[in-house]
């Protein structure tokens, strides 16, 4: 997610600015920039594409006039590729405003082309250049830098934090937020902003949590904070206790446990702005109707974690899109000489983008007359740039190797592909993806409840097993590829033998694995909406617990079937069984963590493998 800073007070801001960006770099980023109001008055600006040392040489080479009024941004692409001119901060009222943003402005091509209609033109392709010359229209009006941004806060749609400042107010930040993070930062006569309290821990450990919907200005002297109607608001003052190093992680002991708490969110935004009138509508596939009209079969390809979401997301685009589905592991697919043509669709899946097995297959599946879509994480990256077509999941950078809310990221962007392609063809009635949309839409609050309810027992469960040479991982059905998954993530980061298996299939041989003491992870369906499935799994259970298998249950709050073959349960929310999934990875992810965390391995960056593959 992106960083921001802001510092009004007595010291000069440029530094204070650059430190801020380089506590917040743990977030991820793909740009950088600041902007000064300089002792002279004028408003100057630095933004480049790359990390922060590529700013740090450029300002090197080319010094910005300092002053004591700045703010600080980190980008991570989300509307435009990583470039310079979509690097934040944007400027606007004759280049006297400067804009930072967090987020995503989901209405913001509406309100882009009412700047256009008014003659504005833009220098950027990003969603943030529309807030900047919206707040700068109003301002023009009123002279009043608070003023301007309540009226155009009271436009927006969707999830943003906005810093801005004025060359006419040196001394001055104004910032709003909604479904974004900002924190403020208390100083002796100086005061900050930031994303999180990374961006100022080294010079003050007061701090304000900002509220949803409301707007704050500070200055050396003091903080106001008012809700969007402009009514004061209280808000509570806290002390931070991280010390500097957790606060490169913001806080978190690890990238992984950080990654794994954003999990919720991270489905949240790969919804967001992709539903209109209740039905999924992505707006990036606009226009590729005939497309999804047009194609006899849809194969998925991707590696390791990303093949098991397209397992997973199978389910969904088979059910609701009837459109027969194919998964295939990228570095198998490109070798077998597969039938594919223009009447095929091929959906690559990546989180950084990159990988080489991946790219190669889908410039092998370009070359036989495909069509190919890329769902990818990270914004401008090579894969999604030689697809015809993509659909960005917006997880946020991923910097844990063991790839977790990436994963329901990806499912989450499948299952909207899905019924994108569902509406297109036809294939299901407007009422039911209309319901599947709800479930999906309750996906983060049902993810938030597991991390609540279930995230100490299970990493308890993982330091009791710290010592264990061996887990199996059972799932039937949607569950398979949850199994696997859930086997993966183990193997990568604790270095235990693990295996997923379809539960079906132990009797055809990996029952002869199971003594007594091993144990088992088995997910188990639904007995409200597969009561057939749910009672095959519970016999599995039997089988296997009659032959000593210690037996460790995810299973959907309520079912008490289970209970008396079960040596651990762990509890999902109720939800349709295509949603399960998402639900039931969840636990495995962190005890996975919770293992590696207690044999105490780097749980971020496991031995012998590389975030993203880039040789095949
Ligand atoms: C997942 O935990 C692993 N790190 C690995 O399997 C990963 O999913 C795979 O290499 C694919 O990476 P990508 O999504 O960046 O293409």
């Amino acid at each position: 997610m992106c960083g921001i800073v802001g510092y009004v007070g007595p010291r000069q801001s440029r530094d204070i600015l650059i430190s801020g960006l380089a506590r917040l770099e743990y977030r991820g980023y793909d740009s950088a920039g600041i902007a000064i109001i300089d002792a002279d008055g004028g408003l100057g600006m630095r933004k480049r594409a790359g990390k922060l040392q590529v700013l740090r040489d450029d300002l090197a080479g080319h010094p910005l006039a300092d002053g004591t009024t700045g703010i600080g941004h980190t980008r991570w692409a989300t509307h435009g590729g990583p470039t310079d001119a979509n690097a934040h901060p944007h400027l606007a009222d004759d280049d006297k405003l400067a804009v930072i943003h967090n987020g995503i402005i989901e209405n913001f091509a509406t309100l882009k082309a009412e700047l256009v209609s008014e003659g504005y033109e833009f220098r950027s392709e990003t969603d943030t250049e529309v807030a900047a010359i919206m707040i700068g229209r109003e301002y023009a009006a009123s002279g009043d830098l608070v003023a301007a941004f309540r009226a155009t806060v009271a436009r927006f749609e969707g999830a943003y934090t906005l810093l801005a400042m004025h060359q006419d107010h040196p001394g001055l930040v104004v910032a709003a937020r909604r479904n974004s993070p900002l924190v403020i930062g208390l100083g002796e006569g100086e005061n900050f902003l930031g994303s999180d309290v990374a961006a100022f821990v080294e010079h003050t450990r007061n701090a304000l949590a900002i509220g949803q919907d409301e707007i704050v200005a500070i200055t050396p002297a003091g903080v106001e904070v008012t809700d969007f109607r402009g009514e004061p608001v209280e808000v509570e003052p806290f002390e931070v206790t991280w010390d500097s190093a957790a606060a490169e992680k913001g806080g978190w002991s690890s990238f992984m446990a950080k990654e794994v708490s954003e999990e919720p969110e991270a489905v949240a935004n790969t919804v967001l702005g992709r539903i209109r009138d209740g039905l999924v509508d992505i707006p990036e596939l606009d226009g590729l109707d005939d497309v999804f009209t047009g194609i006899n079969r849809i194969v998925v390809i991707a590696c390791g974690t990303a093949a098991y979401a397209g397992q997973t997301g199978k389910y969904a685009l088979e059910q609701w899109a009837r459109v027969p589905v194919d998964v295939e592991l990228a570095h198998e697919f490109r070798y077998r000489d597969p039938v594919i043509g223009p009447d095929t669709l091929v959906v690559s899946i990546s989180q950084s983008g990159e990988t080489m097995d991946t790219l190669m297959a889908v410039k092998y599946a370009r070359e036989r007359g495909a069509r190919t879509l890329s769902i990818c994480n990270t914004q401008g990256a090579t894969i999604p740039r030689e697809s015809d077509a993509i659909v960005y999941t917006h997880a946020g950078p991923e910097v844990a190797v063991a790839s977790t809310k990436a994963f329901v990221a990806q499912i989450t962007a499948l299952y909207l592909l899905a019924l994108h392609v569902a509406r297109v063809r036809g294939s299901l009635p407007h009422a039911e993806i209309a319901r599947h949309v709800r479930e999906l839409e309750a996906v983060p609050g049902k993810i938030s409840r597991i991390l609540e309810r279930e995230q100490e027992r299970t990493t308890q469960l993982a330091r009791w097993m710290a010592d264990t040479r061996s887990v199996l991982f059972l799932g039937r059905h949607v569950g398979y590829p949850i199994a696997l998954e859930g086997a993966l993530k183990l193997k990568e980061i604790s270095y235990i033998h693990a295996e997923g298996f379809a539960a079906g299939e132990l009797k055809h041989g990996p029952i002869a694995l199971i003594e007594p003491g091993q144990p088992v992870f088995v997910i188990v369906p639904s007995p409200r909406e597969s009561a057939l499935l749910h009672d095959k799994v519970v016999s599995n259970i039997q089988e296997i617990r009659a032959r000593g298998a210690r037996v460790i249950v995810i299973a959907e709050e309520g079912d008490a079937a289970v209970l008396p073959f079960a040596d651990e349960v762990l509890r999902i929310p109720l939800a349709g069984p295509l949603f399960e999934p998402l639900l039931a990875v969840v636990p495995l992810h962190i005890f996975a963590m919770g293992l590696a965390t207690a044999k105490g391995l780097d749980v971020d960056q496991p031995r012998n493998l590389a975030k993203s593959v880039t040789v095949e």
